[in-house]
């Protein structure tokens, strides 16, 4: 491991996030029935997205699955009038010749959607959770994706455009993505024919550290209505699971996306001079899950003041300062 590490303290933090730490007295009690809606860009029947759609539901999380009938990687924010299918879904996942979207008979709340990342949210969000939820979504989380999307592949990653296509709608999104590629080309069956592969492990960490993020959020001190800043998006990266990374040791660094220019102001934190840690190296250095705060449009880095905001409503995930 590279980085150094230290605790985020107040003293460290300077006056304008040193409240943080003292909200973590106030943090309310995790509800239990928040409503997430989940998507990814690999498709609805990846190891990956099935393990997240398992352990949120176990915890307690009002669960609805619209992902891509095939794998979308790579398409941004694309949006497309879904059409019919002719061929078989990934991984043989449904028939061939099944209509434009479609569910499994025995859980409906599994749905593909011939078209996008960003049209399954779509789908997810105007469609289903009308029916299911008699309303919006409270969050998407869109991923995690296999492999990860640091720096400019935000630009094209087909997870981070379907977040940023939710909240365009006003639905809180974050998108997450694990560095660990090996769940690529892996169907959901897996999870119950081969429960011990790596990666099955890997997709069931990446998992629990989606879950541990959500229950940070949605105990967030109270700030305001809304779960997210306005116009924001989170992207959030996972490391590489090597020896004993998991979602206990884990350790959540707030970051950049981009470098950043002269007219930049990152948030000033662990007397970082104003530079936030860049995403890629830091979940290049060892068992850190990086977190960006990024516009839903552009996907460039949000302003400190946003930063700011971030950091106080996540503080039950405990940042550390990063020094590469
Ligand atoms: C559909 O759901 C059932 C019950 O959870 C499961 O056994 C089956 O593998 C699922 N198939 C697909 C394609 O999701
Ligand atoms: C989807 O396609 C991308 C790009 O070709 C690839 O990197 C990724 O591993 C694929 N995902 C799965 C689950 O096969």
């Amino acid at each position: 491991m590279r980085g150094a590490v230290a605790i985020l303290r107040a003293s460290a933090v300077g006056a304008l996030v040193a409240g943080v730490i003292a909200d973590q007295n106030v943090l309310q009690p995790f509800a239990g029935s928040d409503k997430i809606l989940i998507t990814n860009d690999d498709g609805w029947a990846v190891a990956q997205i099935r393990a997240e759609y398992a352990a949120l539901k176990d915890a307690g999380y009002n669960v609805i699955l619209s992902a891509p009938a095939e794998n979308k990687s790579g398409s941004g924010g694309l949006l497309s009038k879904p059409g019919p299918r002719t061929t078989p879904c990934e991984f043989n996942s449904c028939p061939a010749d099944s209509g434009a979207t479609g569910f499994n008979a025995s859980d409906p709340r599994l749905n593909w959607v011939n078209g996008y990342p960003a049209d399954a949210a779509d789908f997810g969000i105007n469609t289903l959770a009308p029916q299911f939820f008699a309303g919006v979504p409270d969050l998407v989380v869109s991923g995690p994706n296999v492999g990860p999307n640091t720096g400019l592949s935000v630009f094209v990653s087909g997870t981070v455009g379907a977040a940023g296509h939710a909240v365009h709608l006003n639905v809180p999104a974050v998108a997450f993505s694990g560095a660990d590629g090996s769940t690529a080309q892996e169907a959901w069956t897996d999870l119950s024919t081969a429960p011990k592969s790596a990666t099955v492990v890997g997709a069931e960490t990446y998992a629990a550290m989606t879950t541990k993020f959500l229950h940070a959020l949605f105990a967030q001190p109270p700030t305001s209505p809304a779960l997210l800043p306005a116009d924001t998006l989170l992207n959030v990266n996972f490391p590489a699971l090597s020896g004993t990374c998991n979602a206990d040791s884990v350790q959540w660094v707030l970051t950049r996306a981009f470098p950043k220019l002269l007219w930049d102001s990152d948030v000033e934190i662990c007397n970082n001079g104003g530079t936030l840690p860049n995403d890629g190296t830091v979940v290049g250095a060892g068992c850190f899950a990086s977190v960006s705060a990024l516009s839903p449009t552009l996907k460039l880095d949000s302003d400190s003041d946003v930063q700011a905001d971030v950091l106080h409503r996540l503080s039950a995930l405990g940042f550390v300062c990063f020094s590469g």
